[in-house]
């Protein structure tokens, strides 16, 4: 007998079932359709993608169980190379990271914030030639008390055989970044990348544990109501951004919002527009933000959405730094937002 209409829709139907496909859309699926093709190339972003997101899920698991556990919550009692107190979770989350990646055959070194040289895994350098820099825990003040954190991530080709161990190649602008993005440890745990194709979300399914496709080509807002600083800095800044700050705040439409993670106020103003700062202040004029491992990552994946990203004289993408743990001041956000502060820095209004 043949089958009715109604059934050959209702199977068509289930055939082309968007959310069916949506969830099928998982990270390395994505990362080899940004490439259209299987070459080489692709296949590492791929592998490389999936091994981030696997230290993802690692570090979403122990703060989702951090007020169950014993030794997750907590300082360590030792200062890191920034000179700043180390929490035992940036200490968990760098080692998650180096974990996953020794014997993956894809990374050669690793460069976090949290060390003071890269860490080199000699038994992967002759066949992945890739570096990971990375913030394993970001806004890290905000662990204790169950608040949003993040990672941060970029990758890097290295270029020369780097014999000294002095990893001098990464001393290169922002620009050589092939890859980079968050994590953001919120109510659900996202990833957000980019590989100069775009920028794209993903949601961490914890019953499938895997992440799955939420945005594709997300588009930053040219404007939004959002300005997100410290303003407990506000008399150690230079006066042009006191002057910016008194603009907003006699200037209608505009909201205040500072989580101290910049990973989550930086995904906000992706989302929603605004402008993110944090600017040098008197003791430190370069700021606290480090280029290499928080700054130049997040301006790969603002620029990538129609953002930009200045230290209000220069693109971030632009610096060359002369060291590793190089610090940078940051504007960043939609274009209009950051235009306008660097109006302030440049000519004084
Ligand atoms: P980290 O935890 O990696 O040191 O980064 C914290 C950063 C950034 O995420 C946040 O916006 C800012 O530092 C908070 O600093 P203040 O407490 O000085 O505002
Ligand atoms: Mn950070
Ligand atoms: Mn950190």
């Amino acid at each position: 007998m043949a089958p009715s209409p109604e059934f050959i829709e209702l199977s068509n139907n289930n055939i082309t079932d968007k959310s069916l496909d949506r969830d099928c859309t998982t990270l390395s699926r994505h990362v080899l359709q940004q490439f259209e093709s299987f070459s080489p190339q692709a296949q590492d972003l791929s592998a490389l993608m999936s091994r981030i997101a696997l230290a993802g899920k690692l570090v979403a698991r122990r703060l989702s169980h951090a007020g169950l556990m014993e030794g997750v919550l907590g300082f360590t009692g030792d200062v890191n190379v920034q000179g700043e107190s180390v929490q035992k979770m940036d200490i968990y989350a760098n080692d998650v990271f180096i974990s996953v990646f020794k014997q993956s055959g894809l990374v050669c070194r690793l460069a976090s914030e949290e060390m003071e040289k890269p860490y080199y895994i000699p038994e992967n350098c002759p066949i992945g030639r890739y570096t990971l820099l990375y913030d394993p825990i970001d806004g890290s003040s905000n662990t204790d008390t169950n608040l949003s954190l993040g990672s941060i991530f970029a990758i890097r080709q290295q270029e020369g055989d780097d014999l000294d161990g002095e990893a001098k190649d990464l001393l290169t602008d922002g620009r050589k970044q092939i890859a980079a993005g968050y994590i953001l440890y919120g109510p659900s745990t996202m990833l957000v990348y980019t590989i100069g194709k775009g920028v794209h979300s993903f949601t961490l399914d914890p019953s499938l544990g895997e992440f799955i496709l939420t945005e594709e080509n997300i588009q930053i807002p040219a404007h939004g109501s959002v300005y997100s600083v410290n303003e407990g800095n506000f008399w150690q800044w230079d006066e042009s951004i006191r002057e910016y700050i008194r603009y907003v705040h006699r200037t209608e439409g505009y909201t205040a919002r500072y989580s101290g993670a910049m990973v989550s106020d930086i995904h906000r103003i992706l989302v929603q527009g605004g402008v993110f700062l944090y600017p040098g202040i008197l003791p430190k004029p370069e700021g606290k933000l480090r280029l290499l491992y928080e700054s130049a990552p997040l301006a790969f994946v603002i620029e990538q959405a129609g953002g930009r990203a200045t230290t209000g004289l220069v693109d971030i993408l632009d610096i060359v730094p002369k060291k590793l743990h190089q610090r940078t001041p940051l504007i960043i956000g939609s274009k209009k937002d950051v235009a306008k502060v660097e109006s302030f820095i440049q000519n004084g209004h």
